[in-house]
């Protein structure tokens, strides 16, 4: 009983209708709530939709260019593009504790995006990509506070002091509804039904330090293992997938010499809830597939392991 094309254009129509001509900022992280959000609002105001996208130097192989091509040149979003790697990579030198990481990564954030809210001193309102789910979230977050393992930092975590008015078009939707509507809105189907990739991005998947070296090593290990999995139609029967980098070296063969270089570990789940998991059990040839292509393809990885532990004990990042 939910109709697309007339829940499009009410939903076009309370955003005109609350936003007026004023204009609107938006944090847009790739991920699909954001997403959703950007193609909604732009639908209904157009112009007066400014998007700021900020590559923290975090993100996965080709994120940045597919972000820009997707919302910049196919559908003619008003986006900045804030190249802020190096100033992330800056403040993460010397710091190996996955909290004080992502306390790093989400203040950075927040410093990097008020930066560029100061340059739109006519935008009125801070859109976000808040759902549902999210919406409850919040509203039990007093007692689930104790009970919190990895603090989360998303897009949202933007200060009051902003001064904006929220805009918040999804905050009645659950997800499978927020991706139908995206569909509808003609993002595509890849961007639209990707697995979740977390705030602090690869900063959790590099354990101890991040380095600008070990981040190019795990976004090219990391595209092979989802590159496979899609071909193998594995990419829709896992949750998530991923790739870590782990910063110890192991001595391997190649040809007549010993190589001495970096573990990449694979990591794939299947969950309801992400509260949850089981290791996906993948064919060994689609293992051994991966392995073979990162061990040969990218430089400075000799050893490729798969993680089987359930959530819990352990989580689904590594950090
Ligand atoms: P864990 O590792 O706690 O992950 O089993 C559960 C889900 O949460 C994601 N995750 C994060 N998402 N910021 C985020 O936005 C974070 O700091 C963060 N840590 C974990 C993880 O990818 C998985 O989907």
């Amino acid at each position: 009983d939910w109709n697309m094309p007339d829940y499009v254009s009410e939903a076009v129509e309370r955003i005109r209708a609350e936003v007026g001509d004023e204009e609107v900022i938006l944090g847009l992280s790739g991920g699909v709530d954001s997403s959703v959000a950007a193609a909604l609002i732009h639908r209904a105001i157009g112009d007066q939709l400014t998007c700021v996208f900020v590559d923290n130097g975090l993100l996965r192989l080709n994120e940045a260019e597919q972000v820009m091509e997707t919302f910049g040149r196919s559908l003619g979003v008003r986006v900045i593009h804030v190249d802020a790697a190096d100033t992330f990579m800056g403040h993460l030198e010397g710091v190996s504790d996955p909290e004080a990481k992502r306390k790093i990564i989400g203040r950075e954030f927040v410093e990097v995006f008020q930066d560029q809210a100061a340059k739109l001193p006519n935008a009125k309102w801070l859109a976000q990509g808040t759902i549902y789910p999210d919406v409850i979230e919040s509203a039990g977050s007093k007692t689930k506070k104790a009970h919190t393992i990895k603090s989360h930092h998303n897009v949202g975590g933007l200060p009051e002091t902003l001064n904006l008015k929220l805009l918040e078009p999804l905050r009645e939707l659950f997800k499978d509804e927020v991706r139908e509507l995206g569909i509808a809105l003609g993002l595509p189907h890849d961007m639209v039904y990707r697995h979740p990739f977390p705030g602090p991005g690869l900063g959790v998947r590099i354990l101890g330090e991040v380095k600008p070296e070990y981040a190019d090593i795990l976004r090219q290990a990391d595209a092979i293992f989802i590159d496979e999995l899609r071909a193998a139609d594995w990419y829709d029967k896992t949750s998530q997938a991923f790739a870590v980098f782990l910063p110890v070296k192991s001595v391997g063969v190649m040809g007549d010499g010993r190589t001495y270089d970096y573990v990449v570990a694979l990591r794939a789940v299947q969950t309801q809830d992400f509260m949850t998991a089981h290791w996906a059990e993948l064919p060994h040839s689609l293992l051994g597939r991966v392995s073979n292509r990162i061990i040969n393809e990218v430089r400075g990885v000799n050893r490729v392991v798969y993680d089987i532990s359930g959530k819990p004990p352990a989580t689904i990042e590594w950090e």
